[in-house]
């Protein structure tokens, strides 16, 4: 991955820009709901790391709500760690390190985060395993924790409805000017997300230790239908009523992504 993916988010608000708000404020809601659980008057100071920072823009869209406390970015892609040390003014530590093998103690962050990272790993059937064990180990009991990926149902659907518009994200980051992104999208589409079943990742954060307090979903009508409807006025009607759609218990389960926030029980 380059800095070109937040070239991708910016370029498109109603699709990888509304998945990356979305994320961001769910997190900030998470980071909210800890603080007003933990916080005393006059005390801001906890620990809080997010894994896969790439630039650092999650970290600064939430440093606000705790100006107190260390924010700690760590990102596997050297490149992405230094562009981050380049643009960040705001006072965090930033490092190279793998989300499955964190260079961390244990119990050594109150709050924990990781967005768009699972769905990258490679050889997922053990790469997640040792993703959410590593976030729980290094998350302090009565801590919190929150995890996000790509949901499978949801690519499912996809994969059957791009039978039907080949190309149509080709054809969307063309329009926006993001060839080269393009190209790489061509060439190796499935790197770009590969989703994971919720029940597997719930599965997982209990056995480590964590309890669920909520799994919210971000968009449950297909991205293509953002793509192809091309008016913006329309973009906006579908994003409105896909918000109704994300709070339907049942077909919510078919969001693009989902968020699991828990709390870490066991020290
Ligand atoms: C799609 S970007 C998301 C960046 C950021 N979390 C956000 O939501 O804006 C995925 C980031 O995860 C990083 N990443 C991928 N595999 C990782 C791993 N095993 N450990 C830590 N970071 C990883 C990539 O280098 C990249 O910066």
């Amino acid at each position: 991955m380059s800095g070109q993916y937040y070239d991708v988010v910016d370029a498109t608000p109603f699709l990888y820009g509304y998945y990356h708000t979305k994320e961001i404020s769910l997190i900030r809601d998470a980071l909210r709901a800890f603080l007003s659980n933990h916080d005393f008057p006059g005390q801001n100071n906890h620990r809080i790391l997010d894994i896969g920072c790439a630039t650092g823009r999650a970290i600064e869209s939430i440093h606000a709500e705790a100006p107190g406390s260390l924010f700690v970015g760590l990102d596997i892609s050297p490149k992405m760690v230094r562009l981050a040390k380049t643009r960040r003014n705001s006072p965090i530590e930033l490092l190279v390190g793998d989300i499955r093998c964190l260079p961390f103690r244990k119990g050594a962050f109150d709050f924990v985060y990781t967005l768009e990272v699972l769905e990258h790993l490679a050889r997922k059937t053990k790469g997640i395993p040792a993703a959410v064990s590593e976030v729980m180990r290094v998350t302090r009991a009565g801590g919190s924790c929150t995890f996000e990926s790509t949901s499978f149902w949801h690519f499912q659907l996809q994969e059957i409805i791009s039978r039907g518009l080949p190309g149509a994200h080709v054809s969307l980051l063309q329009q926006r000017g993001l060839t080269r992104f393009s190209k790489t999208y061509r060439t190796s589409p499935l790197s770009v997300a590969e989703p994971s079943r919720p029940g597997f990742i719930s599965e997982l954060i209990r056995s480590y230790g964590g309890k669920i307090e909520s799994t919210s979903w971000i968009r449950v009508i297909p991205e293509q239908t953002f793509v192809v409807l091309s008016s913006d006025p329309i973009r906006s009607i579908l994003t409105r009523a896909d918000e109704l759609l994300t709070r339907l218990p049942g077909l919510r389960r078919l969001g693009r992504e989902f968020v699991i926030r828990c709390v870490k029980t066991t020290g």
